[in-house]
């Protein structure tokens, strides 16, 4: 979705449908939340407050990116910690890492979330760089290249997804996640926000739906699991959860 096209509700019904009303929606309530309270505030001043750069929008085109890639677009704070904080896990204990990381905004997030330790994978060069600047702080590990040919650490993890890319990338990725998890089963969370290709995740036999927000976001854990207790089916009202 183009942040810089027309944003009237008619134009995107039109386009998108019902999924563009509510994304609008959702976008001019978040706008006005940022203008108008303290915490939106310091949301808005996130990167001049952690002294980095991950606001703005870069066209697939831009990144020079295949077809099915997604352009770069970074999620918001406010929206990254309430679905991740879904989880109720031991993050000391997790590996956190960000599908398509671009420059690194949710690597930031999960580390001030105490996650054990961060990895982020992007296949835009420039991307990358951007990413390893922000984050060296604390020393995540960049991983360039393409997630469809991402070598998962055999260890408890949370896999983030932002929407970073179509099928048939999306399809080679999960079917590599699911035989990881074959080879090597363990506890793992796969949070997908805008989920536009959750059938690839869906037909995997050992990871299993256990939230969904529809048109938002989607979770999955793989049906292996140690010692942590299940995520909190304390979730919003449109949220439908299936075990
Ligand atoms: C919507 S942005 C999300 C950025 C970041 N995860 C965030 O939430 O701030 C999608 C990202 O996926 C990256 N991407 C697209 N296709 C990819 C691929 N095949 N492998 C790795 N990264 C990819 C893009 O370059 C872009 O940075």
């Amino acid at each position: 979705m183009h942040l810089g096209g027309p944003v009237s509700i008619s134009w995107n019904l039109q386009r998108y449908g019902l999924w563009g009303a509510r994304w609008l929606a959702r976008a001019l309530s978040y706008r006005a939340w940022l203008k108008l309270t303290p915490s939106g505030r310091r949301e808005a001043a996130f990167d001049e407050i952690n002294d980095i750069e991950t606001e703005g929008y870069i066209s697939r085109e831009d990144l020079m990116l295949p077809a099915d890639s997604i352009h770069y677009a970074p999620i918001k704070p406010q929206q990254f910690f309430s679905i991740v904080s879904k989880l109720k896990i031991d993050r000391r204990a997790f590996t956190f890492i960000d599908v398509g990381c671009g420059k690194g905004r949710p690597l930031l997030l999960a580390e001030s979330m105490g996650f054990a330790k961060i990895i982020g994978v992007e296949l835009s060069a420039k991307l990358t760089e951007i990413a390893r600047k922000n984050t060296e702080r604390f020393g995540a590990q960049i991983i360039a290249g393409n997630a469809a040919a991402f070598q998962f650490p055999a260890e408890q993890s949370v896999v983030f997804l932002f929407n970073p890319f179509w099928s048939p990338t999306i399809d080679e990725f999960a079917d590599n996640l699911s035989q990881s998890l074959a080879v090597h089963p363990r506890e793992l969370y796969v949070v997908y926000v805008n989920p536009f290709c959750e059938v690839a995740f869906e037909r995997q036999s050992n990871l299993n739906l256990i939230f969904r927000v529809p048109n938002y976001y989607a979770i999955y854990q793989s049906l292996v699991r140690k010692g942590s207790t299940p995520a909190s089916p304390d979730v919003e009202d449109h949220t439908i959860i299936i075990h």
